[in-house]
């Protein structure tokens, strides 16, 4: 566990941290100027999602400047991109000299059409490394809450007790321990749904 501590809980939500001009541009530069593909749903757990009632997958798309420490294509938008995660060092009294950034990922999920409605999509841990501080970013106001549970990676669903769920709204910001199992959910009533996800290590 970093020495960190982000709360009681574990988990903080941070809104209006950007002025509205700049959570604006965000979901422009996102929806209009990304580069997105046909990514994995959520690393090996879209794949083979548990077969429960609770949990409902399909695809999504993606762009990954930063995935398991690695950087990848399409850099060029990283200033942009990485603004609510530098924000949010700064509100916490960090700094993003002495850090290093594990993750920086943006998944846009579609509509689901099937029977997805208070189903979310598979739980999981985003960096295996209890170290780092994982960060929630909603690019726009949409529907497809994100779900927090009590119980530790690898649990059982039927296991699962719910610690919190939040809902997406533009601007705002989840931090929280990075062992936290969580999960979000494909919108059924908005189009689209669009978060930007950072896994963030202080030192
Ligand atoms: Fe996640």
């Amino acid at each position: 566990m970093n020495s960190f501590k982000i709360s009681d809980d574990g988990f903080l939500v941070i809104d209006d941290l950007l002025h509205p001009s700049i959570s604006d541009k965000i979901e422009d530069v996102i929806f209009k100027e990304t580069r997105v593909g046909l990514g994995e749903c959520i690393e090996a757990t879209c794949e083979h999602p548990p077969n429960h009632k609770n949990v409902y997958e399909q695809f999504q798309l993606t762009h990954a400047t930063v995935l398991n420490g690695e950087w990848f294509w399409s850099q060029d938008l990283f200033g942009i991109h990485s603004l609510p995660l530098l924000s949010a060092i700064s509100h916490l009294g960090l700094t993003p000299y002495d850090s290093s950034l594990a993750r920086l990922k943006i998944n846009l999920q579609t509509k689901a059409y099937g029977d997805a409605e208070n189903r979310h999509n598979t739980p999981h841990v985003d960096v295996v490394d209890s170290n780092y501080i994982a960060m929630i970013y909603y690019v726009n106001d949409s529907d497809g809450d994100t779900f927090l549970f009590n119980e530790p990676n690898k649990t059982d669903v039927n296991d699962l007790t719910l610690k919190a769920r939040i809902s997406p709204k533009k601007g705002r910001i989840i931090v929280m321990d990075n062992d936290i199992l969580h999960t979000g959910c494909h919108p059924t009533k908005n189009m689209y749904r669009a978060v930007i996800n950072y896994g963030y290590k202080p030192k």
